[in-house]
């Protein structure tokens, strides 16, 4: 049994606010990703969580006690560093015994323990190797024996797999996961990619300047972004300005002269909200038609299974529609209409929001 409540914690530097007032509760055996992007607090929380940190507001409980003031060792968590941070004049299995011969356990227990924990994360056979003679893959499975071995209640991984090439990237997303439910193990995992807490975790905590933006699963994510932000961090989104217009249970958003169905949320009607469309759920048209954006300048950006269709509109920017591969041009005009839309009251959308979505969308998310 192990679960983590972080209660309004908050953590500033000199003249940053690295995290700002996280609430979140991480129940017994869940694997959560916390994500967002370069800089938004991500690793001052895992840190905080580790005991590495000591936050200036809030507390952190673990099953239920108070561990805000515990240092490292006396926590129940075990984290693995971006670098792996291992010792490079000891071998493989020196290096995951480490821990064990400190506590001064008997040395066929360390060996038996050393052994299996290698096993666990497949690593047979290189146990006497030095870390500069594994690769990538296989020095972050040894930091992931060291950490385990141990058998922490709570597993802390921060970007474990930022220096692996993207093949085994995928591979080992497949490996942790698997691992994790052998072992049973809660786990916060530290990520800026998108796909790997889409895939990996049970539920996601979308982080931004830190503040905690949603906590949900993929799918909440994805398809019910709770601000501006997540919409456009998570998946690609065409983001443009206009006016809510309410009448009865259905909404639209008045876009210069064109009607965009939206949800929105109980928002009031006449609001200025941001409205954000996913490139699938725009339809092409090849002629002008009611509610339909023209686009111009526009091209194809071919990504295998399908194509991205790029363009401008005068008045809203950077346009982007997913098409099928066997899409063409063929120089003929283009319009496209929003088939499905979510609308966000405008104050939500920080500058930021908006100088992206003025960047080229080809932008490789
Ligand atoms: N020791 C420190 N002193 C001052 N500012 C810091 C310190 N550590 C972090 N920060 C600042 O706090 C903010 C959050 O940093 P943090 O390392 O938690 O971000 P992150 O989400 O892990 O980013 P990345 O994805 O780049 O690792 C950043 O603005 C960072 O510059
Ligand atoms: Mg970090």
């Amino acid at each position: 049994m192990a679960e983590v409540e972080l209660r309004n914690v908050s953590k500033v530097y000199k003249d940053t606010v690295a995290v700002d007032d996280v609430s979140l509760h991480i129940r017994d055996r869940e694997f959560v990703a916390l994500l967002g992007p370069s800089g938004c607090g991500k690793t001052t929380t895992l840190r905080m969580l580790a005991g590495f940190i000591r936050p200036d507001g809030g507390q952190i409980l673990i099953d239920g006690h108070d561990v805000t003031d515990l240092p490292p060792e006396r926590r129940p968590t075990a984290m693995v560093f971006q670098s792996y941070a291992l010792w490079p004049h000891m071998t493989v299995a020196d290096n995951v015994a480490f821990g064990l011969r400190l506590r001064k356990l008997a040395r066929n227990v360390v060996e038996e323990r050393t052994a299996r924990m290698l096993d666990v994360v497949g690593l047979p056979g290189v146990t006497k190797r030095y870390p500069s003679q594994l690769s990538g893959g296989q020095q972050q499975r040894v930091a992931l024996a060291r950490a385990l071995v141990l058998g922490p209640k709570i597993l802390l991984l921060d970007e474990p797999l930022s220096n692996l090439d993207a093949k085994l990237r995928v591979r080992m997303r497949d490996e942790i996961r698997r691992i994790q439910q052998e072992l049973q193990i809660t786990t916060v995992y530290v990520t800026h990619d998108q796909e790997e807490a889409l895939t990996m975790a049970d539920r996601i905590a979308v982080m931004n300047k830190g503040v905690l933006q949603q906590v949900g699963d993929a799918l909440d994510i994805y398809d019910r972004p709770a601000t501006a932000f997540v919409a456009d961090f998570i998946g690609s989104s065409n983001l443009l300005s206009g006016t809510l217009r309410v009448a009865g249970a259905s909404a639209v958003a008045e876009v210069g002269t064109a009607r965009v169905p939206v949800d929105a949320d109980g928002l009031a009607d006449g609001t200025a909200v941001t409205v954000s469309a996913r490139p699938e759920d725009m339809e092409v048209l090849r002629a002008p038609a009611a509610d339909a954006f023209a686009l111009e300048d526009a091209r194809l950006v071919n990504f295998g299974a399908y194509k991205r269709l790029l363009g401008r509109h005068p008045a809203f920017g950077q346009l982007e529609a997913r098409v099928p591969k066997s899409f063409r041009l063929d120089n003929a005009p283009v319009y496209v209409r929003f088939t499905r839309a979510r609308a966000f009251a405008s104050d939500e959308a920080p500058a930021d929001i908006t100088d992206k979505a003025a960047r080229d969308p080809a932008r490789n998310r």
